[in-house]
């Protein structure tokens, strides 16, 4: 299955389900050593490029983000010949640069994650690997995510702090106070493990945030309540420039 290499694999998020851009669409759903992913890789041409995606909470949005396989939905890609993923990720904006709809390639992260299975060094006997994270994201793929957005003329935000939540319930206005004190600019469910797996699976590794809304406390609107239909109308809105920014990745 790995003989056709994949230019880029995707990894969509909440509101993110379906990539209707890409053309002669095959499907695959490999099992692998950590179980089935999280639904089917789409496999198909985008601007003459082979790019896999996956919804990352299943196609109908089934699973909470505390019950992604990540580690599957990382093998499954990776056993189809992925090597570089992109993450599109859905998340509160926490710093005044980080407003609703805006997109972001963040380049750290602070992971407040519990409970979840974080490495693929779990089973007796195997390797442990103790691998470098400093730099989270993979600074080639970073590069070439902020190239394609000039190159297609899509606004992004270079740089900022990913804090990675439990979920699925939404943060106190208290904890995004102390996630800004500890120096996160986006707040969301999914950034982890999945990008500390991608390491030691040796994959080149990207997040494109979306903001969705401002996270809890953090807007102009003290009071404001985060609705799911915001957040899936402003993840709509900012998605536009997407087929765009990921043909030039
Ligand atoms: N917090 C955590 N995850 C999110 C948010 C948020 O405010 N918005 C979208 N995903």
């Amino acid at each position: 299955m790995s003989d056709l290499a994949i230019d880029l694999a995707v990894i969509g998020g909440t509101g993110l389900y379906r990539f209707a851009e890409l053309q002669d669409v095959e499907s695959h759903q490999p099992v692998t050593h950590y179980g089935a992913p999280s639904g089917p890789i789409r496999v198909g041409l985008l601007g003459g490029r082979r790019v896999a995606f996956l919804a990352r909470h299943g196609e109908g949005h089934s699973l909470p983000p505390h019950q992604v396989n990540y580690r599957a939905n990382l093998a499954a890609l990776q056993a189809l010949g992925a090597r570089r993923v992109l993450a599109i990720n859905t998340v509160g904006g926490i710093t005044e640069r980080f407003g609703p709809r805006v997109l972001a390639c963040p380049d750290q992260l602070i992971d407040y994650t519990w409970g979840r299975i974080s490495t693929i060094c779990e089973e007796p006997g195997t390797e442990v690997l103790h691998v470098d994270f400093g730099e989270p994201y993979t600074r080639s793929l970073r590069q070439a995510v902020i190239a394609a957005a000039q190159s297609a003329g899509v606004a992004l935000v270079d740089g900022g702090c990913y804090g990675a939540t439990q979920g699925p319930r939404l943060e106190t206005r208290a904890e995004i106070v102390r996630m800004r004190r500890d120096g996160c600019d986006l707040v969301g469910m999914t950034g982890m493990p999945e990008a500390g797996l991608a390491r030691e699976l040796g994959l080149d590794y990207a997040c494109l945030a979306i903001v969705a809304n401002w996270a809890a406390g953090a807007g102009p609107d003290p009071d404001e309540v985060i609705t799911l239909q915001d957040v899936l109308d402003n993840v709509a809105a900012a998605s536009a420039g997407l087929p765009a920014l990921l043909s030039a990745v």
